[in-house]
């Protein structure tokens, strides 16, 4: 698969809310999208984050920045751009934000059925190397619509001893 090189990864502004809203629609399903969304705004005030392409926003992620360590949401990539290294560049330029030496990141409720992203996350440890994010827990039947666990992923830097 060809790999994207020109992708601008940046704060989202006001104007990207309707693409990001329109994408998250298409990928998580409306209901389910727009009840969380309305969610985290309330109860989090978190940060928003686009990659765009040739003017085209291709990807979001959502998080919340705290002093020292970072609450990660959603990492979301329109599926005609998947597989292009969008989500990882999402994902490095999330861990960057912290610019810590130990940067804690936390990603909680990840879908036990979300292959994908369980593959694309064990990806990012190994391209990474010596860091990367590993379950922590799981949490029986957490998802009542399907009766799925959920997964709580922590980022841990330099695990093997860097
Ligand atoms: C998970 C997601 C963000 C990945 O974004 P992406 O831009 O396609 O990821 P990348 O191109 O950076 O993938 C890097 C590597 O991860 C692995 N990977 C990513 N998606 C994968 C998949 N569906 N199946 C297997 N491996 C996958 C691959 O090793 C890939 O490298 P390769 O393409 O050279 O083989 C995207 O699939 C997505 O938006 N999924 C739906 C939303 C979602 O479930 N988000 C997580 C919960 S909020």
């Amino acid at each position: 698969m060809n790999k994207i090189l020109s992708v601008d990864v940046r704060p989202a502004v006001s104007s990207d809310t309707s693409s990001i809203f329109a994408m998250g629609v298409q990928i998580f399903s409306e209901e389910s999208f727009e009840n969380y969304f309305k969610y985290l705004s309330k109860k989090y005030r978190p940060q928003y984050m686009v990659a765009q392409h040739n003017g085209q926003v291709v990807g979001f992620a959502i998080y919340k920045l705290y002093p020292g360590r970072i609450h990660l949401f959603i990492v979301a990539v329109h599926p005609d751009w998947r597989r292009k290294g969008i989500g990882s560049r999402m994902l490095e330029m999330i861990i960057t934000k912290l610019n810590l030496k130990k940067p804690l990141i936390t990603m909680e409720e990840v879908r036990d059925g979300n292959l994908g992203f369980h593959l694309f996350l064990r990806d990012f440890r190994k391209k990474i190397g010596k860091s990367g994010f590993i379950a922590t827990k799981v949490i029986w039947g957490f998802f009542e619509d399907t009766g799925e666990d959920a997964y709580v992923f922590k980022f841990f830097p330099f695990m093997f001893g860097n």
